[in-house]
């Protein structure tokens, strides 16, 4: 199931430079199982047009009050009776400024009034323009009715000034439905989940490290914060940014990992393992970069702390959920480590197969429990991570009750 499978967006468009990002936000917001119908104002098709929003969202655009063809078919008010959602992007000053006096003197205005779906308005205007006392007040009323205001971002602007008034981009705004159209299960639970690889230090500048890029456990983080949890996120290194909304805490070590898996899992619910940790660690990190001389060198390396292991062995452990990185005997391999880590539920992956696994954007995986094993097939890391924490607060409450 997608993360907006069903879902009815009215997808409307005013006049604004950064209407011609539409299109892929369209895209993007089908991809995850929405239908789309766009609402264009006249300034909106300065910039873009209807024939190129029809093609990516697959139905007919509106973008008249005074159509009679479109009467016939979708008016305005089925239109606003049809959407579970409406999404303004982006919404100009104009647009705004109309909303807040409730006018309804084009179709995505009378949309707005006629609706009793959410909306959620992007702004996106020139930074003296959003700073206006006038705009700030409309905003401020349009809050006060639940109007969700995703935005604006800050950076350079199309007319050169810098500051607050860009749209946010097409990722955070998918974001921002996705989290919003979520029902929210996970309320009042605090998700602690590892991610990413660590850094086994060799000297001050060389390490042994691992593949991992952090998507998986961060994709798990994502879903648990949309679900309503709490999340905390104790990342190794990686280059992707962390879900807004968690609490990030940077590691590089498995030691520093484990003090901070220590320090934060004893207050949580549930305990996601997904870093790549490192088993070893150098005996002796050298003080100073080590010279080439011999043809051969040996390193002594010792054992790090096993993190989950000692999580799973508190008193006031959470829900204990670990990963298995497998290339051979997945099931034995992963159940082995069930029983030995004292652990809740593991999640295995074939970590053999190429486009999956570490640093792949899709994964698949199989998910052991002392009694039962189910299956989450190969899809991007997102929708695993989205029905691998669905799955595991299944087995949470049935272990609760
Ligand atoms: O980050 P990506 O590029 O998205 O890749 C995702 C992933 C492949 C890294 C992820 O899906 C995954 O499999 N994570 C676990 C990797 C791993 O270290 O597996 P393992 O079988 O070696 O370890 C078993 C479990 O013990 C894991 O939960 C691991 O976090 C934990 N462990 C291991 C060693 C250690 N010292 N402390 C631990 O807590």
């Amino acid at each position: 199931m997608q993360i907006l499978q069903d879902k009815k967006i009215v997808l409307g468009i005013s006049g604004g430079i950064a209407a011609y990002k539409i299109p892929e936000l369209v895209r993007r917001l089908k991809e995850q199982g929405a239908d789309i119908r766009v609402v264009m104002t006249e300034g909106a098709k300065a910039f873009i047009t209807p024939l190129t929003l029809q093609a990516v969202s697959g139905n007919a655009v509106a973008d008249s009050l005074l159509d009679t063809a479109a009467e016939l078919a979708m008016g305005h008010i089925e239109l606003a009776k049809w959407a579970d959602l409406i999404i303004i992007a982006p919404a100009t000053a104009d647009i705004i400024a109309r909303m807040t006096a409730g006018m309804a003197n084009d179709l995505l205005t009378t949309i707005c009034l006629a609706t009793s779906a959410p909306i959620a308005i992007a702004p996106a205007m020139n930074q003296q323009m959003w700073h206006a006392l006038p705009t700030q007040a409309n905003i401020k009323t349009l809050s006060e009715r639940n109007v969700q205001i995703w935005g604006p971002g800050s950076g350079e602007q199309a007319c050169g000034d810098v500051g607050l008034g860009r749209m946010l981009d097409v990722d955070e705004l998918v974001t921002l439905a996705s989290d919003f159209c979520t029902d929210k299960y996970l309320q009042g639970q605090h998700w602690v989940i590892t991610a990413g690889p660590t850094r086994e230090a060799i000297d001050p500048v060389r390490y042994i490290s691992n593949h991992s890029s952090g998507k998986m456990g961060y994709a798990i983080a994502q879903a648990a914060l949309r679900a309503g949890a709490t999340v905390t996120l104790i990342s190794g290194p990686v280059n992707i940014k962390a879900p807004v909304g968690s609490q990030l805490i940077n590691v590089n070590s498995a030691e520093e990992m484990h003090e901070q898996a220590l320090k934060f899992a004893p207050k949580s619910t549930i305990f996601v393992a997904c870093a790549a940790v490192a088993d070893y660690r150098v005996a002796q990190i050298a003080t100073q970069k080590i010279k080439k001389s011999n043809d051969a060198m040996q390193l002594e390396l010792v054992k790090n702390h096993d993190i989950v292991a000692d999580v799973a062995s508190l008193d006031n452990k959470p829900f204990m959920v670990g990963f298995a990185a497998e290339t051979q005997n997945i099931e034995q391999y992963a159940r082995g480590k069930l029983i030995r880590k004292n652990l809740d539920l593991i999640a295995a992956n074939d970590v053999a197969k190429s486009g999956q696994g570490f640093n792949s954007n899709d994964n698949a995986l199989t998910v052991y429990s002392a009694i039962d094993k189910t299956d989450i097939p190969l899809a991007n890391k997102q929708i695993v991570a989205q029905r691998l924490v669905s799955l595991i607060n299944q087995h949470y409450l049935a272990k609760k009750n």
